[in-house]
């Protein structure tokens, strides 16, 4: 006799549920794509008892036929791919015909549904998959899908539910992340009747943003704009210094599908380059619009990941992207005047700094900084010698990275402080520096050729055996970043050369901060931007070295030459602006 049989179909589709519907908020991620599937403007998500009890997702689309809402229910039914073809460029969010056989597998589910055309509606009612009653029933326009009990009949996945808490924002975040992505969308949360989100459709996604995430994080966020002929990106990031310890604010879409890809969130944070401080996570909602063809989003059941054909040139668009929002805004942190009690989005200068501006004219003088270029050697403190503020004066001014600023002196031996139009710019001497010292450094690097200094005496550096092995093993990678060392017997190192950045720096710190960081480190090359980061920042003048005025010219109209003046390596603000308005304020003048 045989001892395979075929499955009842109760119980594959028990099997299949298993795969798709996880939790609460799986139902409700295929509730709403089917809601936005079927074009919804408006999709209203209600709980209670955190969605054990009832999960009820409404919504005013299209809504289905009697015929339709009976098959609806069906495993592998749906009205959204024919054929094999379709399968490879799939426009809708669903397509797998599974859910809601999944859904009613493991729930007590009544759909209720109206089409426009039609003046009646029709409810379904259905457990652990067999129909109980269908009727007709008065409903508005749209689809409304209530799910009771969820897991009544499959115990043991019940009990893999976390605490309610735990599971109420898995449910968050879903209606949060399908709110971001559709702002022509109304979305509504409720959990015993308590609002707990609520996005009206906007024209703009930041408006969404803003009743999102708050109206704070909205209005700091930079616009993301990237077209190239394979796709387009567009969306939200964060200013590098307002990061966040936790990624939870960072949401990917890829043709309106949220989706979870290491590959694309890595290649955002290489687009923040060294801007970010460690630990720290940027806040991100992104849009990238590939063409359906080169992407294959049927690889998980639950449609969250996706396989990308050309993914490192996604990746590099991504980088690109990123960098160039963060190039193309100014960053300059302006100290919050909390003036502008309307929100004004998009326009970087506030009305009454323009006034302002005029009312206090900025007058370039023989101070002002960023004359025309010099050409610039190589930092060091001999080659600064007092008379070079004279060469900048009456020259033109160019506009930079940096708006023009006259130099006022340094304060606390920690700041340096210039005048602005509109204002005064505080600068982090040390940040600033480090900025120029990295980015420096970075660019000898990547091109194999580190100056570097000889030592005429080659200091002596005494190591532990482990060290030994380590500078050893390390010694071609070190040569690259410009430290040439030799053996002097026993553990002892001579050290003969040193990049050329460093003025009078203690080497043997210098070399015990890298031999601590290349522990556990694979390669240099892999963990280049922490080494750097790392040397640059003893490289730089630190708070508290009293500074030149020429010197300060000097740091920063190399600053104004980087790339990234606004923010040091480790992502902190080089720069901060106090606005003529805030200085009225605190003065009582208005
Ligand atoms: N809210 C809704 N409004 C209109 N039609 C709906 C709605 N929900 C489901 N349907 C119809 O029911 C069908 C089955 O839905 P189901 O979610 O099970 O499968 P699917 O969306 O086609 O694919 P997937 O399993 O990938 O979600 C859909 O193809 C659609 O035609
Ligand atoms: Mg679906």
């Amino acid at each position: 006799m045989s001892k395979i049989v075929l499955l009842p179909e109760d119980l594959i589709n028990k099997i299949a549920a298993g795969e798709v519907i996880e939790r609460p908020a799986s139902v409700i991620k295929e509730l709403i794509e089917n809601s936005l599937d079927a074009a919804a403007t408006k999709i209203t998500v209600e709980l209670e008892d955190f969605g054990k009890k009832q999960i009820k997702v409404s919504d005013n689309g299209e809504g289905m036929s009697p015929e339709d809402a009976e098959k609806s229910i069906l495993r592998h039914a749906t009205s959204k791919i024919r054929s094999m073809e379709d399968l490879f460029s799939i426009k809708t969010l669903g397509f797998r015909g599974e859910a809601l056989a999944s859904i009613t597998a493991v729930s007590k589910l009544t759909i209720t549904t109206k089409r426009k055309e039609v003046l009646e509606g029709f409810a379904l009612q259905m457990e652990a998959g067999n129909i109980l009653s269908k009727n007709i029933a008065a409903a508005e326009q749209g689809t409304s899908i209530e799910v009771r009990d969820i897991f009544f009949n499959t115990p043991a996945r019940k009990k893999f539910l976390k605490t309610d808490a735990v599971e109420l924002k898995h449910c968050l975040d879903v209606v949060t992340h399908y709110a971001l992505a559709n702002p022509s969308v109304t979305f509504k949360f409720l959990h015993h009747n308590y609002t707990l989100l609520h996005s009206p459709a906007m024209h703009d996604a930041r408006s969404t943003i803003a009743s999102i995430y708050g109206v704070q994080t909205a209005k700091e966020l930079l616009e993301v704009k990237y077209q190239d002929e394979q796709m387009k990106i567009t969306g939200f990031i964060s200013k590098p210094y307002h990061v966040r310890n936790d990624k939870n604010q960072q949401v990917l879409f890829v043709n309106g599908r949220w989706i979870k890809n290491a590959d694309i969130t890595n290649a955002v944070y290489e687009g923040y380059h060294s801007t970010l401080f460690v630990n720290k996570h940027p806040v991100f909602v992104l849009h990238l619009q590939l063409d359906p063809e080169t992407i294959d989003v049927n690889v998980h059941p639950q449609k969250q990941e996706i396989k990308i054909e050309q993914k490192e040139q996604v990746a590099a668009a991504v980088s690109l992207a990123v960098r160039e929002a963060l190039q193309n805004n100014k960053l300059m942190p302006t100290v919050d005047v909390q003036t502008e009690q309307q929100i004004t989005f998009g326009t970087t200068i506030p009305r009454k700094e323009m006034k302002t501006a005029v009312k206090y004219p900025f007058e370039p003088s023989a101070q002002t900084v960023f004359a025309v270029e010099e050409a610039s050697a190589g930092y060091n403190d001999e080659e600064i010698i007092p008379s070079v503020a004279s060469q900048y004066q009456s020259k033109e001014l160019i506009q930079e990275k940096l708006p023009p600023l006259k130099l006022l002196g340094q304060v606390h031996k920690t700041y340096f402080l210039a005048e602005t139009e509109g204002g005064l710019f505080y600068i982090d001497q040390h940040a600033a520096h480090e900025r120029v010292m990295y980015e420096r450094l970075m660019d000898q690097y990547l091109q194999g050729k580190v100056e570097v200094q000889r030592l005429l005496q080659g200091e002596v550096l005494e190591v532990s055996t482990a060290e030994r092995i380590l500078l050893e093993e390390k010694k071609e990678e070190l040569e690259q970043l410009g430290f040439t060392l030799e053996s002097f017997g026993g553990n002892s190192f001579a050290v003969k050369t040193i990049p050329l950045v460093y003025g009078k720096v203690k080497i043997k710190e210098l070399l015990y901060d890298l031999l601590s960081l290349l522990e556990n480190k694979k390669s240099i090359l892999e963990k280049k931007e922490e080494i750097l980061t790392s040397m640059a920042c003893r490289a730089a003048v630190m708070a508290g070295d009293a500074v030149s005025i020429p010197q300060m010219e000097k740091i920063l109209r190399e600053l104004n030459q980087t790339q990234l003046p606004y923010t040091c390596p480790h992502g902190r603000p080089t720069l901060m602006k106090v606005t003529i308005d805030e200085l009225e304020k605190k003065f009582r003048r208005r």
